[in-house]
């Protein structure tokens, strides 16, 4: 009966074990699922286009080499998360069709424009370190697709990570105004890196839900904190100042404190009203309907190769 099947689910959060594909599981969770990870899945995909930006203007073929398996890995991550996706019954195209019309959300650090070869390096540092923090706990989540899909995705995150980081030790090493193009990078993407994690708890509609569904395994604001204590002492090897004078360290708390996080932006970016979000959102339109032939194509060659086994 569904009442079964409910304590069964039930259960098997409760002793930490997987939800899979073929289990039962209440509408609600299959709901917030497949928007976590859709929402997850198009930030991959629009995360292409910042740094798919200087791909033609990297300063070296070593450093365009990079770049290029890194935007590469990315498209990876996305396709791989829509797979995710379609085990609960999304459909991808579906999804698509959500995100360029405007009714599917992706992640806010996406809006913001690359203005100079520096943001690739810090891109690299602050977004996908706060990704690594934000997913690293992902690995654990109750929905085993998911959380398998994570594993990967953080392996590569951490490359990324690391090879942003490589960027601007080389960059800081270098001229002074390659040191003040990391710093101006910096002061842009800091606070941005940090409204990545979300609303404050307070503010977090889904948060208590998702932790209870163990789909979450921290909130918001803790895994912001965590990421702000890994970053601090990263800033200083490197020679940068994070633009928050109120950041300091705070003993007693065994944590940095840190300065207010302006939510207003973070609404505006969410709602559309950031930087780049209107141009974003066009460039994947044109992208998905250029596309069309090569969709119409396979499809067609799919349904010859059908009519050629049935005959
Ligand atoms: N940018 C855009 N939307 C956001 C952001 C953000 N930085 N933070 C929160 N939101 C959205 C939520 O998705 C939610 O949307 P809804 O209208 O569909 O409900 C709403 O704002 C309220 O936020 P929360 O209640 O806190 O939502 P949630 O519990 O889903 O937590 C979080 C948000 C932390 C982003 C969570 O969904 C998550 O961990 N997702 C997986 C990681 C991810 O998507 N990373 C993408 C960026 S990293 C990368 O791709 C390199």
């Amino acid at each position: 009966s569904e009442s079964d099947l409910e304590q069964h689910f039930e259960h098997t959060i409760a002793k930490d074990q997987r939800i899979e594909p073929r289990d039962w599981l209440p509408e609600a969770y299959r709901k917030t699922m497949i928007r976590q990870i859709a929402q997850h899945a198009h930030s991959e995909i629009i995360g292409m286009q910042p740094e798919g930006n200087w791909i033609t203007r990297a300063p070296s073929l070593r450093r365009k080499a990079i770049l290029l398996a890194k935007v590469q890995d990315e498209a990876g991550h996305g396709l791989y998360l829509y797979s995710a996706a379609e085990t609960l019954g999304g459909d991808r195209g579906d999804l698509t069709e959500k995100l360029i019309s405007g009714r599917q959300k992706y992640s806010s650090i996406f809006n913001y424009p690359t203005l100079s070869f520096a943001d690739v390096g810090v891109i690299g540092w602050l977004v996908d370190g706060a990704a690594i923090c934000n997913q690293v706990p992902l690995c654990r989540s109750s929905y085993g697709p998911y959380a398998r899909a994570m594993i990967r995705i953080c392996k590569e995150e951490s490359f990324h990570q690391r090879q942003g980081y490589e960027l601007l030790m080389a960059m800081m090493n270098g001229t002074r105004k390659q040191r003040e193009a990391v710093q101006d990078s910096v002061n842009r993407f800091w606070w941005p890196s940090l409204m990545m994690f979300g609303p404050s708890d307070d503010d977090s509609p889904n948060t208590a839900q998702s932790m209870a569904w163990k789909i979450k395994r921290h909130t918001n604001d803790e895994l912001r904190q965590r990421f702000v204590d890994m970053t601090v002492p990263q800033a200083e090897t490197l020679g940068v100042t994070l633009p928050d004078p109120d950041l300091a360290w705070n003993a007693d708390r065994g944590h940095h404190d840190f300065g207010a996080i302006d939510w207003d932006e973070l609404k505006q970016v969410i709602s559309g009203g950031g930087p780049c979000n209107t141009e974003r959102v066009e460039r994947r339109r044109a992208a998905h309907e250029d596309g069309a032939w090569v969709r119409e194509a396979a499809a067609a060659h799919a349904r010859k190769q059908q009519q050629r086994k049935e005959a």
